[in-house]
């Protein structure tokens, strides 16, 4: 019997297996609207087996897109549209969570096709807005205004209400990757002298009062997960560590945060040389063992029995798998298979697995 394929419950939400869908940009929408793509992306994965779906990053607001193909739910339009791809997940015996974002200091970038540069606000792009005004990457951001901040942080519980409306059965917070929640948590990045920069606690501020609106306008039985990064792969020097991520998991767990999927980075190119099959995993073990908070393991998860040993050992509650994905829609189907458990085929699709 394989750990893989045992349930696992978050508040109200029942997985029927551990396999998640990782977040993956699609840069296919307009005006922050999914369509058709999105619904066969998120859809064929759902098809394949995986017991839960977290969308791509989706903006809480037009400034909070990174390109202006990203999805959003800000806004009526976008709400709706997301619907349709919800029902499906679920006729499919799928969860699917939506992760909740803002770009801000990477935002305003061109599709990736074009080299993902700065847009001018000329050629249709925007100021993007960080903690301060640091360079991060080619941008260079302007630091947020105190007002900015009140009124992102709105955007956020504005997006989870839209996010229940079109029927989530959980939301993500992205507050990884070098984002504007990593942004404020990351010394590298913040650099105010304002109640929400300098010390730990005031790095968090941003993010913690994030958590607590979220946590009063979503139900209480909806999970609220998040994505940290737990290391900012620095090499050490003044960049967010492990403990500081077990520190701050510690207190969101106090607030209502129910998982935590630990990734990493965000700011500096990682050395591609660590980047070996569950190279992220001890950061979500870490955390797990030390605040008792179910965490996700992410990072080069590719086949069925790393998968189950990740969580037959205990090391992680849920496996994050991203480009295998992409390589293999049916990975969960096919994970089934090979740890001889009944695949949960759909019935359209019988035929092919006989
Ligand atoms: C095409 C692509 C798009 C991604 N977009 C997102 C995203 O929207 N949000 C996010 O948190 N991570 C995103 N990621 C990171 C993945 O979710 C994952 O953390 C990373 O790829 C490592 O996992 P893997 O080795 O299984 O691919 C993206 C990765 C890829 C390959």
């Amino acid at each position: 019997m394989s750990a893989l394929f045992t349930p696992f419950q978050i508040r109200s939400m029942e997985l029927k297996n551990r396999i998640v869908v990782s977040p993956m940009q699609q840069y296919s929408a307009q005006n922050g609207i999914p369509g058709a793509w999105h619904l066969v992306h998120l859809g064929s994965r759902a098809v394949g087996g995986a017991g839960l779906l977290i969308t791509e990053c989706t903006a809480v607001s037009a400034e909070g897109l990174c390109t202006l193909y990203d999805t959003g739910i800000w806004n009526e339009v976008q709400t709706e549209a997301w619907k349709p791809i919800v029902n499906f997940v679920h006729d499919q015996g799928a969860k699917i969570a939506v992760q909740l974002w803002h770009a801000g200091g990477k935002g305003s970038t061109t599709h990736p096709k074009d080299g993902m540069k700065p847009l001018a606000p000329a050629q249709g792009g925007w100021i993007a807005k960080s903690a301060s005004a640091t360079p991060i990457n080619q941008h260079l951001p302007v630091e947020m205004t105190i007002d900015e901040i009140k009124q992102t942080q709105e955007d956020f519980a504005y997006a989870a209400k839209n996010a229940v409306k079109a029927g989530f059965d959980a939301i993500e917070l992205h507050a990884a990757h070098g984002y504007l929640i990593h942004q404020f948590y990351s010394e590298m990045i913040n650099k105010r002298t304002d109640d929400y920069g300098g010390s730990f606690e005031n790095r968090i501020r941003f993010l913690t009062e994030i958590v607590q609106q979220l946590r009063s306008v979503i139900p209480k039985e909806m999970p609220l997960m998040l994505r940290l990064s737990a290391v900012d792969y620095d090499g050490g020097t003044h960049g967010w560590k492990l403990e500081d991520s077990v520190k701050l998991a510690a207190i969101l767990k106090g607030m209502g945060v129910d998982f935590i999927t630990a990734s990493g980075g965000g700011f500096v190119q990682v050395d591609q040389t660590i980047v070996k099959p569950n190279y992220q995993l001890s950061f979500a073990t870490a955390i797990k063992n030390k605040t008792d908070l179910p965490t996700g393991a992410v990072g080069m998860i590719t086949d069925a029995q790393q998968a189950d040993e990740i969580i037959k050992d205990r090391k992680a509650d849920l496996v994050v798998i991203a480009r295998e994905h992409l390589r293999d829609p049916y990975f969960a189907l096919h994970a089934a298979i090979e740890l001889n458990e009944t695949a949960d085929i759909p019935w359209q699709y019988e035929r092919g697995f006989n």
